[in-house]
Protein backbone atom coordinates (compact mmCIF):
# COMPACT_ATOMS: atom_id res chain seq x y z
CA UNK A 1 0.00 0.00 0.00
CA UNK A 2 1.23 3.21 -0.90
CA UNK A 3 -0.77 5.63 -0.17
CA UNK A 4 -4.51 6.39 1.57
CA UNK A 5 -4.73 9.86 1.15
CA UNK A 6 -3.24 12.05 -2.36
CA UNK A 7 -0.86 14.49 -1.56
CA UNK A 8 -2.50 17.58 -0.65
CA UNK A 9 -4.77 15.69 1.54
CA UNK A 10 -1.87 14.86 3.33
CA UNK A 11 -0.62 18.52 3.71
CA UNK A 12 -3.97 19.28 5.00
CA UNK A 13 -3.97 16.82 7.19
CA UNK A 14 -0.45 17.61 8.78
CA UNK A 15 -1.53 21.34 9.15
CA UNK A 16 -4.46 20.65 10.64
CA UNK A 17 -3.25 18.32 13.05
CA UNK A 18 0.39 18.44 13.24
CA UNK A 19 2.43 20.90 15.63
CA UNK A 20 3.21 23.73 13.73
CA UNK A 21 7.19 23.59 14.99
CA UNK A 22 7.58 20.32 13.47
CA UNK A 23 8.67 20.73 10.01
CA UNK A 24 9.19 18.91 7.28
CA UNK A 25 12.05 18.81 4.37
CA UNK A 26 11.89 21.51 1.75
CA UNK A 27 8.61 23.58 3.12
CA UNK A 28 8.08 24.88 0.38
CA UNK A 29 7.23 21.78 -1.68
CA UNK A 30 7.06 18.59 0.87
CA UNK A 31 8.01 15.60 -0.79
CA UNK A 32 5.94 12.09 0.36
CA UNK A 33 8.02 9.23 0.65
CA UNK A 34 6.24 6.10 0.62
CA UNK A 35 8.62 3.27 0.61
CA UNK A 36 12.76 3.13 0.43
CA UNK A 37 15.05 0.47 -0.16
CA UNK A 38 18.96 1.14 0.02
CA UNK A 39 20.23 4.27 -0.52
CA UNK A 40 17.12 4.92 -2.21
CA UNK A 41 13.90 6.39 -1.69
CA UNK A 42 10.53 6.55 -3.65
CA UNK A 43 7.89 9.57 -3.79
CA UNK A 44 3.99 8.79 -4.10
CA UNK A 45 4.95 8.84 -7.97
CA UNK A 46 7.40 6.44 -7.92
CA UNK A 47 9.81 8.88 -8.58
CA UNK A 48 13.59 7.86 -7.67
CA UNK A 49 15.30 9.96 -4.93
CA UNK A 50 19.00 9.36 -3.97
CA UNK A 51 19.35 9.97 -0.10
CA UNK A 52 22.64 11.73 1.00
CA UNK A 53 21.25 12.57 4.11
CA UNK A 54 19.88 9.49 6.19
CA UNK A 55 22.06 8.39 8.75
CA UNK A 56 19.59 6.61 10.42
CA UNK A 57 18.91 4.30 7.77
CA UNK A 58 22.63 3.12 8.21
CA UNK A 59 22.70 -0.27 6.55
CA UNK A 60 20.60 0.46 3.88
CA UNK A 61 16.21 1.35 4.07
CA UNK A 62 14.33 -1.54 5.11
CA UNK A 63 17.21 -4.07 5.38
CA UNK A 64 15.61 -7.43 4.90
CA UNK A 65 17.51 -8.68 7.50
CA UNK A 66 16.63 -6.34 10.15
CA UNK A 67 13.14 -6.12 9.10
CA UNK A 68 12.91 -9.72 9.50
CA UNK A 69 15.07 -9.95 12.76
CA UNK A 70 12.21 -7.40 14.26
CA UNK A 71 9.22 -9.38 12.78
CA UNK A 72 10.34 -12.62 13.74
CA UNK A 73 10.95 -11.48 17.71
CA UNK A 74 7.41 -9.56 17.57
CA UNK A 75 5.82 -12.77 16.67
CA UNK A 76 7.54 -14.70 19.62
CA UNK A 77 7.50 -11.97 22.74
CA UNK A 78 7.89 -8.42 23.32
CA UNK A 79 8.48 -7.23 26.89
CA UNK A 80 10.36 -5.10 29.30
CA UNK A 81 13.88 -6.01 30.67
CA UNK A 82 12.57 -6.90 34.14
CA UNK A 83 12.25 -10.51 32.76
CA UNK A 84 15.64 -12.05 31.81
CA UNK A 85 15.96 -12.40 28.10
CA UNK A 86 18.62 -13.39 26.03
CA UNK A 87 18.62 -10.63 23.36
CA UNK A 88 19.07 -8.20 25.85
CA UNK A 89 22.88 -9.50 27.81
CA UNK A 90 23.87 -10.77 23.79
CA UNK A 91 23.46 -7.62 22.51
CA UNK A 92 25.09 -5.97 25.56
CA UNK A 93 28.01 -8.21 25.21
CA UNK A 94 28.06 -7.48 21.19
CA UNK A 95 27.98 -3.72 21.56
CA UNK A 96 30.77 -4.21 24.71
CA UNK A 97 33.11 -5.89 22.16
CA UNK A 98 33.21 -3.12 20.16
CA UNK A 99 34.30 -0.91 22.81
CA UNK A 100 37.85 -0.17 25.05
CA UNK A 101 37.08 -2.79 27.87
CA UNK A 102 36.64 0.25 30.68
CA UNK A 103 33.17 1.29 29.17
CA UNK A 104 31.31 -1.64 30.23
CA UNK A 105 28.43 -1.20 31.28
CA UNK A 106 25.05 -0.44 29.23
CA UNK A 107 21.60 0.91 29.68
CA UNK A 108 19.35 0.49 26.49
CA UNK A 109 16.61 3.57 25.84
CA UNK A 110 14.34 4.36 23.43
CA UNK A 111 16.01 8.06 21.21
CA UNK A 112 19.13 9.98 21.34
CA UNK A 113 17.89 12.25 23.79
CA UNK A 114 16.49 9.87 26.43
CA UNK A 115 20.22 8.24 26.11
CA UNK A 116 21.91 12.16 26.89
CA UNK A 117 19.50 12.74 29.43
CA UNK A 118 20.37 9.74 31.19
CA UNK A 119 23.88 10.31 30.43
CA UNK A 120 23.75 13.77 32.71
CA UNK A 121 22.00 12.15 35.67
CA UNK A 122 25.13 9.99 35.50
CA UNK A 123 27.73 12.93 35.02
CA UNK A 124 25.62 15.02 38.01
CA UNK A 125 25.15 11.59 40.45
CA UNK A 126 28.83 10.50 39.99
CA UNK A 127 30.69 13.59 40.63
CA UNK A 128 28.06 15.43 42.80
CA UNK A 129 28.26 18.64 40.28
CA UNK A 130 26.41 20.45 38.47
CA UNK A 131 27.90 22.16 35.81
CA UNK A 132 27.87 21.14 32.12
CA UNK A 133 30.31 22.47 29.51
CA UNK A 134 28.58 22.13 25.88
CA UNK A 135 29.61 23.35 22.80
CA UNK A 136 29.16 26.48 20.78
CA UNK A 137 26.24 25.04 18.13
CA UNK A 138 25.76 21.73 19.88
CA UNK A 139 22.75 19.69 19.17
CA UNK A 140 22.25 17.18 22.00
CA UNK A 141 18.37 16.63 22.21
CA UNK A 142 14.78 17.95 22.56
CA UNK A 143 14.09 17.27 26.25
CA UNK A 144 14.42 20.43 28.71
CA UNK A 145 17.47 19.20 30.29
CA UNK A 146 19.39 18.61 26.72
CA UNK A 147 17.96 22.08 24.92
CA UNK A 148 19.96 23.58 27.65
CA UNK A 149 22.99 22.13 26.77
CA UNK A 150 22.16 22.90 23.11
CA UNK A 151 23.53 26.07 21.46
CA UNK A 152 22.13 25.17 18.13
CA UNK A 153 18.05 25.06 19.59
CA UNK A 154 18.76 27.93 22.47
CA UNK A 155 20.14 30.26 20.04
CA UNK A 156 16.98 30.46 17.70
CA UNK A 157 15.06 31.17 21.20
CA UNK A 158 13.60 34.48 21.23
CA UNK A 159 14.92 36.33 24.27
CA UNK A 160 16.04 33.15 25.68
CA UNK A 161 18.72 32.90 28.69
CA UNK A 162 20.01 29.95 28.88
CA UNK A 163 21.06 27.88 32.31
CA UNK A 164 23.70 28.81 34.18
CA UNK A 165 25.28 26.00 35.37
CA UNK A 166 25.93 25.46 31.32
CA UNK A 167 29.29 26.40 29.67
CA UNK A 168 29.70 26.98 26.30
CA UNK A 169 33.41 26.28 25.12
CA UNK A 170 34.07 27.28 21.45
CA UNK A 171 33.82 24.80 18.59
CA UNK A 172 36.72 23.18 17.83
CA UNK A 173 36.24 23.95 13.52
CA UNK A 174 39.57 25.07 12.08
CA UNK A 175 37.99 26.54 9.26
CA UNK A 176 35.57 29.32 10.37
CA UNK A 177 36.23 29.02 13.90
CA UNK A 178 38.44 30.91 16.41
CA UNK A 179 41.63 28.84 15.73
CA UNK A 180 41.96 28.24 12.63
CA UNK A 181 44.41 25.82 9.93
CA UNK A 182 47.14 28.41 10.51
CA UNK A 183 47.46 27.98 14.41
CA UNK A 184 50.15 26.17 15.47
CA UNK A 185 48.30 23.92 17.93
CA UNK A 186 44.36 24.45 17.10
CA UNK A 187 43.88 21.36 19.93
CA UNK A 188 45.50 22.75 23.05
CA UNK A 189 44.23 26.43 21.89
CA UNK A 190 40.74 25.07 21.95
CA UNK A 191 41.33 23.01 24.69
CA UNK A 192 42.36 25.77 26.97
CA UNK A 193 39.48 27.57 26.26
CA UNK A 194 37.66 24.79 27.92
CA UNK A 195 40.12 24.91 30.87
CA UNK A 196 39.78 28.54 31.44
CA UNK A 197 35.58 27.94 31.49
CA UNK A 198 36.44 25.78 34.64
CA UNK A 199 38.53 28.01 36.37
CA UNK A 200 35.69 30.66 35.93
CA UNK A 201 32.94 28.36 37.18
CA UNK A 202 35.43 27.76 39.97
CA UNK A 203 35.67 31.02 40.87
CA UNK A 204 32.11 31.62 40.64
CA UNK A 205 31.56 28.75 43.17
CA UNK A 206 30.44 26.43 40.47
CA UNK A 207 31.82 22.67 39.17
CA UNK A 208 31.81 20.79 36.56
CA UNK A 209 30.42 17.28 35.92
CA UNK A 210 30.91 16.63 32.43
CA UNK A 211 32.27 18.49 29.00
CA UNK A 212 29.66 17.07 26.54
CA UNK A 213 30.56 16.62 22.85
CA UNK A 214 29.59 14.97 19.59
CA UNK A 215 32.68 13.13 18.18
CA UNK A 216 32.21 15.09 14.94
CA UNK A 217 30.25 17.49 15.42
CA UNK A 218 27.02 17.21 13.21
CA UNK A 219 24.75 19.70 13.25
CA UNK A 220 27.51 22.37 14.21
CA UNK A 221 28.56 22.02 10.61
CA UNK A 222 30.51 19.09 10.28
CA UNK A 223 33.26 19.63 12.36
CA UNK A 224 36.50 17.38 12.66
CA UNK A 225 38.25 18.32 16.04
CA UNK A 226 42.27 18.52 15.65
CA UNK A 227 43.88 15.29 16.71
CA UNK A 228 44.73 15.21 20.79
CA UNK A 229 41.95 18.15 21.78
CA UNK A 230 39.58 15.68 23.63
CA UNK A 231 42.83 13.91 25.29
CA UNK A 232 43.53 17.57 26.49
CA UNK A 233 39.97 18.35 27.18
CA UNK A 234 39.70 15.07 29.51
CA UNK A 235 42.68 16.19 31.37
CA UNK A 236 41.02 19.39 32.06
CA UNK A 237 37.72 17.99 32.96
CA UNK A 238 39.08 15.25 34.88
CA UNK A 239 41.50 16.92 36.65
CA UNK A 240 38.21 19.28 38.03
CA UNK A 241 36.68 16.38 39.07
CA UNK A 242 34.16 16.13 35.92
CA UNK A 243 33.96 13.19 33.27
CA UNK A 244 33.69 13.23 29.59
CA UNK A 245 30.33 12.09 27.42
CA UNK A 246 31.06 11.40 24.12
CA UNK A 247 27.87 11.59 22.15
CA UNK A 248 27.86 9.12 18.94
CA UNK A 249 24.60 9.90 18.28
CA UNK A 250 24.57 10.66 14.20
CA UNK A 251 28.32 9.54 13.91
CA UNK A 252 29.08 6.02 15.84
CA UNK A 253 28.69 2.50 14.07
CA UNK A 254 31.74 2.60 11.39
CA UNK A 255 30.08 5.49 9.70
CA UNK A 256 33.82 7.38 10.49
CA UNK A 257 35.40 4.36 8.09
CA UNK A 258 38.45 3.82 9.83
CA UNK A 259 37.29 3.27 13.68
CA UNK A 260 33.73 2.07 14.83
CA UNK A 261 33.43 4.91 17.21
CA UNK A 262 34.32 8.51 15.71
CA UNK A 263 35.91 9.31 19.20
CA UNK A 264 38.65 6.29 18.29
CA UNK A 265 39.69 9.02 15.21
CA UNK A 266 41.58 10.75 18.53
CA UNK A 267 43.95 8.02 19.46
CA UNK A 268 43.95 5.07 21.46
CA UNK A 269 44.63 7.42 24.22
CA UNK A 270 41.78 8.76 24.66
CA UNK A 271 38.29 6.84 26.30
CA UNK A 272 35.38 8.71 27.23
CA UNK A 273 33.56 7.89 30.77
CA UNK A 274 30.22 7.78 28.93
CA UNK A 275 29.47 7.28 25.57
CA UNK A 276 25.82 7.82 24.03
CA UNK A 277 24.80 5.82 20.57
CA UNK A 278 20.83 6.26 18.95
CA UNK A 279 20.07 6.79 15.56
CA UNK A 280 21.83 4.21 13.55
CA UNK A 281 21.62 1.80 16.52
CA UNK A 282 18.40 0.17 15.00
CA UNK A 283 18.44 1.51 11.63
CA UNK A 284 15.04 3.03 12.01
CA UNK A 285 13.74 1.16 14.51
CA UNK A 286 13.45 3.89 17.79
CA UNK A 287 16.25 2.34 20.09
CA UNK A 288 19.13 4.10 21.97
CA UNK A 289 22.16 2.91 24.15
CA UNK A 290 24.44 4.27 27.09
CA UNK A 291 27.67 2.92 28.09
CA UNK A 292 29.73 4.01 30.63
CA UNK A 293 31.61 2.17 33.04
CA UNK A 294 31.33 0.12 36.55
CA UNK A 295 32.75 2.90 38.61
CA UNK A 296 30.14 5.23 37.39
CA UNK A 297 27.06 2.90 37.00
CA UNK A 298 27.79 2.13 40.81
CA UNK A 299 27.71 5.22 41.36
CA UNK A 300 24.25 5.45 40.20
CA UNK A 301 23.09 2.81 42.07
CA UNK A 302 24.11 4.26 44.44
CA UNK A 303 21.42 6.84 44.84
CA UNK A 304 19.03 4.34 46.13
CA UNK A 305 16.45 5.14 42.65
CA UNK A 306 16.12 2.07 40.23
CA UNK A 307 16.21 2.99 37.09
CA UNK A 308 13.56 1.70 35.30
CA UNK A 309 12.72 2.15 31.31
CA UNK A 310 9.52 0.26 29.97
CA UNK A 311 10.72 -0.11 26.05
CA UNK A 312 14.29 0.25 26.53
CA UNK A 313 15.97 -2.92 25.89
CA UNK A 314 13.12 -5.10 24.49
CA UNK A 315 13.68 -8.22 23.11
CA UNK A 316 12.28 -6.59 19.57
CA UNK A 317 15.28 -4.21 19.79
CA UNK A 318 17.83 -5.84 21.19
CA UNK A 319 16.99 -8.65 17.60
CA UNK A 320 16.77 -5.81 15.50
CA UNK A 321 20.01 -3.84 17.15
CA UNK A 322 22.07 -7.57 16.84
CA UNK A 323 20.76 -7.72 12.86
CA UNK A 324 22.31 -4.19 12.35
CA UNK A 325 25.59 -5.47 13.74
CA UNK A 326 26.03 -8.49 11.59
CA UNK A 327 24.86 -6.05 8.46
CA UNK A 328 27.88 -3.65 9.04
CA UNK A 329 30.02 -6.82 9.34
CA UNK A 330 28.49 -9.20 7.13
CA UNK A 331 28.74 -6.31 4.56
CA UNK A 332 31.82 -4.88 5.61
CA UNK A 333 29.69 -1.18 5.51
CA UNK A 334 32.41 -0.17 7.66
CA UNK A 335 34.91 -0.58 4.99
CA UNK A 336 32.80 0.94 2.38
CA UNK A 337 32.28 3.98 4.21
CA UNK A 338 36.14 4.64 4.12
CA UNK A 339 36.32 3.60 0.65
CA UNK A 340 33.51 5.66 -0.87
CA UNK A 341 33.49 8.60 1.89
CA UNK A 342 37.58 8.83 0.82
CA UNK A 343 36.22 9.11 -3.08
CA UNK A 344 33.47 11.33 -2.33
CA UNK A 345 35.52 13.84 -0.77
CA UNK A 346 37.93 13.91 -3.22
CA UNK A 347 35.15 14.41 -5.80
CA UNK A 348 34.51 17.24 -3.79
CA UNK A 349 38.42 18.49 -3.26
CA UNK A 350 38.42 18.49 -6.87
CA UNK A 351 35.55 21.04 -7.04
CA UNK A 352 37.03 23.33 -5.41
CA UNK A 353 39.37 23.68 -7.30
CA UNK A 354 37.12 24.41 -9.34
CA UNK A 355 34.44 26.90 -7.71
CA UNK A 356 34.86 29.86 -5.33
CA UNK A 357 31.63 28.91 -4.05
CA UNK A 358 33.43 26.04 -1.92
CA UNK A 359 35.31 27.69 0.95
CA UNK A 360 36.87 24.16 2.42
CA UNK A 361 35.90 20.36 2.48
CA UNK A 362 36.18 18.32 5.24
CA UNK A 363 35.01 14.86 6.25
CA UNK A 364 36.14 11.64 7.63
CA UNK A 365 34.19 8.21 5.67
CA UNK A 366 31.00 8.87 5.20
CA UNK A 367 30.87 12.18 6.98
CA UNK A 368 31.51 14.53 5.00
CA UNK A 369 30.80 18.39 4.59
CA UNK A 370 31.27 21.17 1.84
CA UNK A 371 31.23 24.59 3.31
CA UNK A 372 30.24 27.37 0.95
CA UNK A 373 31.54 30.99 1.26
CA UNK A 374 30.78 34.21 -0.83
CA UNK A 375 34.35 34.89 -0.33
CA UNK A 376 37.12 32.52 0.63
CA UNK A 377 39.59 35.36 2.27
CA UNK A 378 36.67 36.33 4.57
CA UNK A 379 35.15 33.33 4.58
CA UNK A 380 31.84 34.75 4.41
CA UNK A 381 29.07 31.78 4.34
CA UNK A 382 27.18 31.69 1.02
CA UNK A 383 23.64 30.74 3.19
CA UNK A 384 21.47 31.12 0.09
CA UNK A 385 23.36 29.82 -2.14
CA UNK A 386 23.43 26.69 0.02
CA UNK A 387 20.01 26.58 0.17
CA UNK A 388 19.50 27.25 -3.59
CA UNK A 389 22.06 23.91 -4.34
CA UNK A 390 19.97 22.05 -1.95
CA UNK A 391 16.71 23.11 -3.82
CA UNK A 392 18.00 22.43 -7.08
CA UNK A 393 19.76 19.23 -6.31
CA UNK A 394 16.14 17.86 -5.05
CA UNK A 395 14.97 18.58 -9.18
CA UNK A 396 17.65 16.40 -9.91
CA UNK A 397 16.25 13.80 -7.36
CA UNK A 398 19.38 14.26 -4.86
CA UNK A 399 18.30 14.45 -1.02
CA UNK A 400 20.90 16.36 0.65
CA UNK A 401 20.61 19.46 3.09
CA UNK A 402 22.89 21.96 4.49
CA UNK A 403 23.71 22.45 7.95
CA UNK A 404 25.67 24.82 10.51
CA UNK A 405 25.05 27.81 12.45
CA UNK A 406 25.22 29.48 9.33
CA UNK A 407 23.21 26.50 7.25
CA UNK A 408 26.15 26.83 4.92
CA UNK A 409 27.61 23.76 5.40
CA UNK A 410 26.39 21.13 2.64
CA UNK A 411 26.08 17.45 4.53
CA UNK A 412 26.80 14.45 3.18
CA UNK A 413 25.60 11.28 5.59
CA UNK A 414 24.44 9.18 3.93
CA UNK A 415 23.50 5.39 4.65
CA UNK A 416 26.35 3.16 4.56
CA UNK A 417 25.71 1.52 1.50
CA UNK A 418 26.40 4.25 -0.66
CA UNK A 419 28.18 3.81 -3.70
CA UNK A 420 31.00 5.29 -5.68
CA UNK A 421 28.48 5.62 -8.09
CA UNK A 422 25.94 7.38 -5.89
CA UNK A 423 29.12 9.54 -4.80
CA UNK A 424 30.07 10.34 -8.41
CA UNK A 425 26.54 11.05 -9.66
CA UNK A 426 25.75 13.69 -6.82
CA UNK A 427 28.85 15.62 -7.63
CA UNK A 428 28.42 16.02 -10.83
CA UNK A 429 25.00 17.90 -10.08
CA UNK A 430 26.51 19.86 -7.77
CA UNK A 431 29.53 21.16 -10.33
CA UNK A 432 26.40 21.73 -12.79
CA UNK A 433 24.99 23.48 -10.13
CA UNK A 434 27.31 25.56 -8.58
CA UNK A 435 29.12 26.23 -12.15
CA UNK A 436 24.83 27.92 -12.98
CA UNK A 437 24.97 29.85 -9.32
CA UNK A 438 28.53 31.21 -9.83
CA UNK A 439 27.88 32.29 -13.46
CA UNK A 440 24.83 34.27 -11.85
CA UNK A 441 27.12 36.11 -9.18
CA UNK A 442 29.33 36.67 -11.49
CA UNK A 443 32.12 35.06 -9.53
CA UNK A 444 35.76 34.53 -10.70
CA UNK A 445 37.35 31.27 -11.03
CA UNK A 446 39.69 30.75 -7.94
CA UNK A 447 43.67 31.11 -8.58
CA UNK A 448 44.57 28.02 -7.23
CA UNK A 449 42.67 26.62 -10.00
CA UNK A 450 44.06 23.46 -11.23
CA UNK A 451 46.26 23.43 -8.09
CA UNK A 452 45.35 19.18 -7.87
CA UNK A 453 47.81 18.38 -4.74
CA UNK A 454 46.51 20.92 -2.26
CA UNK A 455 42.87 20.79 -1.02
CA UNK A 456 42.87 23.61 1.00
CA UNK A 457 44.55 26.63 -0.65
CA UNK A 458 41.27 28.76 0.56
CA UNK A 459 41.76 31.34 -2.62
CA UNK A 460 45.49 32.37 -1.80
CA UNK A 461 48.38 31.25 -4.64
CA UNK A 462 50.00 28.06 -3.42
CA UNK A 463 52.94 29.35 -1.34
CA UNK A 464 54.98 27.81 1.15
CA UNK A 465 52.90 28.84 4.06
CA UNK A 466 50.00 27.51 2.27
CA UNK A 467 51.58 23.91 1.81
CA UNK A 468 52.12 24.47 5.78
CA UNK A 469 48.41 24.71 6.11
CA UNK A 470 47.47 21.98 3.99
CA UNK A 471 50.02 19.82 6.16
CA UNK A 472 48.16 20.77 9.83
CA UNK A 473 44.97 20.48 8.01
CA UNK A 474 45.45 17.21 6.61
CA UNK A 475 46.33 15.85 9.64
CA UNK A 476 42.92 16.09 11.03
CA UNK A 477 41.14 14.29 8.10
CA UNK A 478 42.24 10.68 9.34
CA UNK A 479 39.86 8.84 7.54
CA UNK A 480 39.59 10.43 4.04
CA UNK A 481 43.61 11.45 3.42
CA UNK A 482 45.05 8.65 5.13
C1 LIG B 1 24.10 14.57 18.11
C2 LIG B 1 22.70 14.28 18.53
N1 LIG B 1 22.47 13.91 19.79
C3 LIG B 1 21.22 13.64 20.21
C4 LIG B 1 20.14 13.71 19.36
C5 LIG B 1 18.75 13.41 19.85
O1 LIG B 1 18.32 12.21 19.34
P1 LIG B 1 16.75 11.88 19.20
O2 LIG B 1 16.18 12.78 18.17
O3 LIG B 1 16.74 10.42 18.84
O4 LIG B 1 16.14 12.12 20.54
C6 LIG B 1 20.35 14.09 18.03
C7 LIG B 1 19.23 14.17 17.08
O5 LIG B 1 19.27 14.73 16.04
C8 LIG B 1 21.66 14.38 17.61
O6 LIG B 1 21.92 14.75 16.35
Amino acid sequence: MAETFDKKKTIDLRHKYIGPSCKVFFGQDPIKIVRAKGQYMYDERGERYLDCINNVAHVGHCHPDVVKAGAMQMEILNTNSRFLHDNLVEYAQRLQATLPDSLSVCYFVNSGSEANDLALRLAWQYTGHKGIITLDHAYHGHVSSLIDISPYKFHQMTGSQHSQLVYVAPSPDIYRGKHREDHPDAATAYSDEVENIIQDAHKKGQKIAAFIAESLQSCGGQVIPPQGYFQKVAQHVRTAGGIFIADEIQVGFGRAGTHFWAFQLQGKDFVPDIVTMGKPIGNGHPMACVITTRKIAEAFMSSGMEYFNTFGGNPVSCAIGLAVLDVIEKEALQSNAARVGRYLAELLRQQKEKHPLIGDVRGVGLFVGAELVKDRSKRTPATAEAQDVIYKLKEHRILLSADGPDRNVLKFKPPMCFSEENAKFAVDRIDEILTDIEKTLGLPVPSNAGCANHNSCHGVLCDKTVQKQHGNRNSHLNGVDS
